[in-house]
């Protein structure tokens, strides 16, 4: 992890496209195994959003969840991880399902709105955690889900504890705590529209 540098709007340090390329590796599987985690969200046809994505763990093996009718909106802060990850999606054939995005530090800007979102290890990289999690909860369907995962070394208790009174003061309701090594995880949900 290093500082950002460059436009002075934020000194919160955003994981280097070296640190991705040593984590986002098929040794990762022994980890995360998108499949399984993500099965009860994300299914054929589901419009997705992969907040943060790197070089596109996820977003690839979404991509091949939601299938030809639904797309992933993979959106990063670095361009250079855009790039990459849609290297490796045409390498895997799904190219043409993921929409890359470039944000600005302090606001996604995604227009759609998506039945799912993840956001795994990126929430402790923005300068506004608060204002992340009233973003989300707006580009998010009602009814929609979102996955987060921080890391244990950057999240202890305490500070995944505030992240998650940051995310009910956006809107968003807890609906489980996934167990996942290394990580704290949990699902919350924009609260569907009442009838
Ligand atoms: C630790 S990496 C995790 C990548 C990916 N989610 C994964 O699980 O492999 C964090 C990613 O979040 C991105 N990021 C950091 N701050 C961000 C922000 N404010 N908006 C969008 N992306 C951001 C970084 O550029 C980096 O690609």
């Amino acid at each position: 992890m290093h500082k950002r540098k460059g436009n002075g709007e934020s000194d919160h340090r955003v994981c280097p496209l070296g640190a991705a390329r040593m984590f986002d590796n098929p040794l990762r599987l022994l980890l995360h195994q998108p499949g399984k985690m993500l099965r009860d969200y994300v299914k054929p046809g589901s419009k997705v959003l992969d907040f943060g994505c790197g070089l596109g763990f996820f977003s690839i093996a979404m991509a091949k969840m939601v299938g030809e009718d639904g797309f992933v909106i993979a959106a990063d802060l670095q361009d250079v991880m855009l790039q990459g990850l849609m290297k490796r999606a045409r390498r895997a054939g799904v190219a043409d399902r993921i929409r890359p995005h470039l944000t600005a530090p302090d606001r996604i800007g995604v227009e759609d709105q998506v039945d799912f979102a993840i956001a795994c290890w990126v929430i402790h990289e923005t300068p506004n955690i608060d204002g992340a999690f009233r973003e989300l909860a707006s580009i998010l369907k009602p009814g929609g889900r979102l996955f987060v995962l921080e890391p244990k070394s950057h999240a202890s208790k305490e500070e995944f504890g505030k992240l998650l009174a940051s995310a009910t003061a956006a809107g968003l309701s807890e609906v489980t705590r996934p167990r996942s090594a290394g990580s704290r995880a949990v699902v919350l949900e924009r609260p569907p529209a009442s009838p």
